[in-house]
């Protein structure tokens, strides 16, 4: 048997094709050698969301949403997120492997000595509303870092790249941080270059206020943002990866690009699903409330939020260990009550036809939200901590595109449905009807 093909007849043509299969995939510009004319443009794939279209190839993360796998660099995500710190993972998503303990130190210093921000972000951020949300805060000031480093324009420079990643791994947790405080009312506090990721990242956003946690419960806070942000550090073409790579290809810098992977990620289906999900939780209130929410999802009035994945229809890996966490932070916060309608929801969801048959299960935004609230973040701050996690994939996805050689702009195609050609009335003659026309 020779080379895999896909056969294809054209019934309008009688024409038949032969397609290469590399890795149960075919090349959609395969198709565009099918036309029913010559001078036609030929064969398109209309794939709306993309459900069903690999955008590039990559190495770095692995998930068979079947199964609920999830793997970076081929390691499963229990084990990372068991025994590694998080700038070890993001070590491995960036540079392709896990560290040396030598390695990893001399990384900590080096995103550590990048962690401190321009004295101007200061007044950047002044000028934003006392409830300015936290996330349009820092997509605004991570594109506004675009203009204090210009030398990030040379994205063809490797080494001019890997200096923008480090500046945005270490300066994420501080725009975070100047955030929460900015909307808290607090003046902004210098980070602590001695103290680890996440640890340096609770120093920065409680030192000297009334939550400010005992080195011991620190530690342990610390830990479980460490977790958190493993969990949250890639997760393939995802919707806020996507826009990187999208925006990457048309050659922005690293800071816009990531402003508006960041943005993307805002979105309630997205990574801003923590977020409504404490909404709903909220609203829900109390459990003898739960079977009518659930018979209003069911008659799709609404969504239950933190369910459903487009990729995962199995348990997602992350919610299962977030599980876990919860546990353990509640241990230093105390529990919160949010917790028991979740576990009810997740139960009563688990057991009912409909969830079961769309194979509806919790994702990794079901629990995050509810730890993030008994660490005492307010729920517009969830996104915000989501970002800090994820900015490691944007980064190494937006590395891979660029070293990638078929690297090209990202420009889809549309199938036109509009008018055919018109002739133009003069204006005193229109109608105006043009609101009708558009649905
Ligand atoms: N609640 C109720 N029904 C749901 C839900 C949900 N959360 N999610 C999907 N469905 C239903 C849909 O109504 C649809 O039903 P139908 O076949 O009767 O029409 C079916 O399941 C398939 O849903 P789609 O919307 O086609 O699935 P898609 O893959 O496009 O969407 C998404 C995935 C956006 C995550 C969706 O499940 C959702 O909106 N979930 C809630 C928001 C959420 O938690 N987002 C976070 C995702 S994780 C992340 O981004 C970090």
């Amino acid at each position: 048997m020779g080379d895999p093909k896909l056969s294809i007849s054209d019934s309008r043509t009688g024409q038949k094709y032969d397609i290469d299969i590399r890795q149960a995939t075919v090349r959609a510009m395969d198709f565009r050698a099918i036309r029913e004319d010559p001078e036609e443009f030929g064969m398109l794939v209309y794939d709306p969301g993309y459900t069903n279209t690999a955008s590039c190839t990559s190495r770095i993360t692995f998930i068979d949403g079947r199964k609920g796998i999830l793997r970076y660099r081929g390691y499963p995500i229990e084990q990372l997120a068991e025994h590694c710190a998080y700038t070890e993972v993001a070590h491995l998503l960036l540079h392709g492997e896990l560290p040396t303990q030598h390695e990893l130190d001399a990384w900590n210093t080096e995103i550590m000595e990048n962690s401190m921000l321009h004295e101007n972000i200061k007044k950047f951020m002044d000028g934003f509303l006392y409830d300015a949300h936290p996330m349009g805060m820092m997509v605004s000031t991570v594109a506004a870092l675009s203009t204090f480093y210009p030398d990030a324009k040379d994205i063809a420079s490797k080494s001019n790249r890997y200096r923008q990643q480090v500046r945005l791994i270490g300066k994420m947790p501080t725009i975070a941080a100047y955030a929460y405080r900015k909307s808290q009312g607090y003046p902004y506090a210098y980070p602590d270059w001695d103290l680890g990721y996440s640890e340096n990242l609770i120093h920065m956003l409680w030192n000297g206020t009334r939550r400010q946690p005992k080195p011991e419960q620190a530690q342990v806070l610390a830990r479980a943002l460490d977790t958190l942000f493993i969990l949250h550090a890639d997760h393939e073409q995802n919707c806020s990866t996507s826009t990187m790579r999208q925006v990457g290809s048309a050659h922005a810098d690293p800071y816009v690009s990531l402003s508006a992977a960041a943005t993307a990620l805002y979105g309630p289906l997205h990574g801003g699903a923590n977020e409504a999900v404490l909404t709903m939780l909220e609203e829900i209130g109390s459990m003898e409330r739960i079977p009518e929410f659930i018979r209003q999802v069911k008659a799709g009035e609404r969504r239950l939020m933190g369910f459903g994945h487009r990729v995962y229809k199995n348990y997602d890996p992350r919610a299962r260990i977030i599980r876990r966490i919860a546990d353990q932070v509640f241990e230093i916060t105390g529990r919160n009550p949010k917790i028991d309608l979740a576990r009810e929801l997740e139960r009563i969801a688990l057991d009912d036809d409909y969830f079961v048959k769309r194979r509806l299960y919790p994702n990794v935004d079901f629990y995050s939200g509810i730890i993030y609230q008994a660490m005492g973040f307010a729920p517009e701050m969830f996104t915000v901590l989501f970002a800090i996690g994820r900015t490691v994939g944007w980064l190494a996805h937006w590395e891979e595109l660029m070293n990638d050689p078929e690297k090209r702009i990202a420009r889809p195609r549309q199938l036109y449905l509009g008018p055919d050609e018109q002739t133009l009335t003069p204006i005193e003659q229109r109608l105006g009807q043009a609101r009708e026309k558009v649905s």
